[in-house]
C-alpha cells in the first residue's frame, strides 16, 4: 500500500511520515512533493491540501483529514467528490477540547480578563461572580467534541445547554435542535461555545443577529472554524457592550496576520488554533488504525459525510 502525506511545512510532513512509517512498516509513505509512482498511491493523508492536490493520483481509495473537520478538504474545488474522507477523531482530541473549553469557560465565568487587567494597573478589586450553578453556558454542536465539552461543563456545575442539527440526548444537558430551538437556546447563553463544523449552513453563524439575541454582557468562545464568525460584527458587539469578551482559537486567515485588530483588542483573547491540536505521535496511531481497517473492511466508523459537509 502507498500513502502520500501533505501538511503545510516540510518538517511537520516529515514528522508525520516518520511516525506513520513506524506504525505501518509494510506501507510506502511519501510526501506529496515526492510521491514516486502516482498510480500506486491509494491513500492521501492531508491538512489543508492545495486546490487540485488529489488530481495526480488516479487510484485513491480514501483521503484522511488530519483533524475532525473536513472543510479544508471540501474547499478544494477540484476534489474528486466520490473519494471517501476519513476524519481523525478520538479520545485524545476530545480530552484536549474538554481542557480548552473548561479553561476558557471558567476564565470567562470568573472574569479573569478583568482581574488580569486590574493586576497590570495594581488595582485590588474583588469581583463578585455567581457560582457556576447560576451560570448558563451553551455549546453549539454536540458531536464528538461538543458533547464531551458540554458534559465537562455540566460536571463543573454549569447549567449547560447544547444545540445540534438533529436531536441529541446527553445526560445533564438541556438540548435544542435546529432552527426551531435556536432562539430559545441562544437567549439563555451567558457564555457561548462554538464547536460546529464549517458548512454552508454554519458559515457566518456567529454574527450580529446572534450576538443581539444573547443576554447582554455574554461572552463567546469560538473553537470551531474562523469562518463561523463575522469579524466586524464581533468588534461592534464588543464595542457596544453587548458582548463582554471573546476567546478565539480559529480565524479566517491562519496564522492571524500581525496587523489584525484582534491581536491587541482588550476584550479578545487569541489562541493560535491549539484548542485540540493533533500531534504526530498521537494522531498517527489513529490514522494508522483507520487506514488498516479501511484497507481490510472498505470502511471505518470515522467516515465523514461529504454531502452533509461534516
Ligand atoms: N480548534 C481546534 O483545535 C479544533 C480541533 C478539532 C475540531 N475543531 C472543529 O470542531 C468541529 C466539530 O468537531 P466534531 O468532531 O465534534 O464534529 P461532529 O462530531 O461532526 O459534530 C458536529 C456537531 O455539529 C452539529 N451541526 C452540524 N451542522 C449543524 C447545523 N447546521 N445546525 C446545528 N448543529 C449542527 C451536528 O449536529 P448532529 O448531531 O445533528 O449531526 C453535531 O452535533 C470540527 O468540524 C472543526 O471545525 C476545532
Amino acid at each position: 500500500m502507498s500513502i502520500v502525506v501533505s501538511i503545510p511545512g516540510v518538517d511537520k510532513t516529515n514528522w508525520w511520515i516518520e511516525q506513520l512509517q513506524g506504525l505501518l512498516p509494510a506501507w510506502t509513505i511519501r510526501s506529496f512533493h515526492d510521491p514516486g509512482d502516482v498510480e500506486a498511491v491509494t491513500y492521501a493523508v492531508v491538512w489543508k491540501p492545495k486546490t487540485g492536490a488529489f488530481l495526480p493520483f488516479p487510484n485513491l481509495k480514501a483521503i484522511v483529514s488530519l483533524g475532525a473537520g473536513i472543510d479544508h478538504v471540501l474547499a478544494d474545488t477540484k476534489l474528486p467528490r466520490q473519494i471517501p474522507i476519513i476524519r481523525t477523531v478520538g479520545t485524545d482530541l476530545t480530552q484536549r477540547m474538554r481542557e480548552y473549553v473548561a479553561l476558557h469557560v471558567l476564565r470567562h465565568h470568573r472574569d479573569m480578563p478583568t482581574i488580569s487587567a486590574n493586576q497590570r494597573e495594581r488595582r485590588w478589586k474583588q469581583l463578585v461572580v455567581p457560582p457556576a450553578t447560576n451560570r448558563t453556558v451553551g455549546v453549539m454542536g454536540l458531536g464528538n467534541l461538543g458533547s464531551a465539552a458540554a458534559s465537562t461543563l455540566s460536571a463543573l456545575g454549569f447549567e449547560t445547554l447544547g444545540w445540534s442539527r438533529t436531536k441529541r440526548d446527553i445526560e445533564g444537558i438541556t438540548t435544542f435542535t435546529g432552527e426551531a430551538g435556536f432562539s430559545a437556546f441562544v437567549g439563555r447563553c451567558e457564555i457561548l461555545v462554538c464547536l460546529l463544523p464549517l458548512t454552508d449552513a454554519t458559515t457566518g453563524i456567529l454574527d450580529g443577529r446572534l450576538f443581539t439575541r444573547l443576554p447582554r454582557g455574554a461572552s463567546v468562545i469560538n473553537a470551531g472554524r474562523g469562518q463561523h464568525l463575522v469579524e466586524d460584527d464581533l468588534l461592534a458587539a464588543l464595542d457596544s457592550g453587548q458582548l463582554s469578551h471573546a476567546t478565539l482559537d480559529v480565524f479566517h486567515v491562519e496564522p492571524l496576520p500581525s496587523e489584525h485588530p484582534f491581536w491587541t483588542h482588550p476584550h479578545i483573547t487569541v489562541t493560535p488554533h491549539i484548542a485540540s491540536l493533533i500531534d504526530a505521535p498521537t494522531g498517527s496511531r489513529i490514522v494508522a488504525a483507520n487506514l488498516e481497517r479501511f484497507e481490510r473492511e472498505g470502511s471505518v466508523p470515522d467516515l465523514a459525510d461529504a454531502e452533509r459537509g461534516y
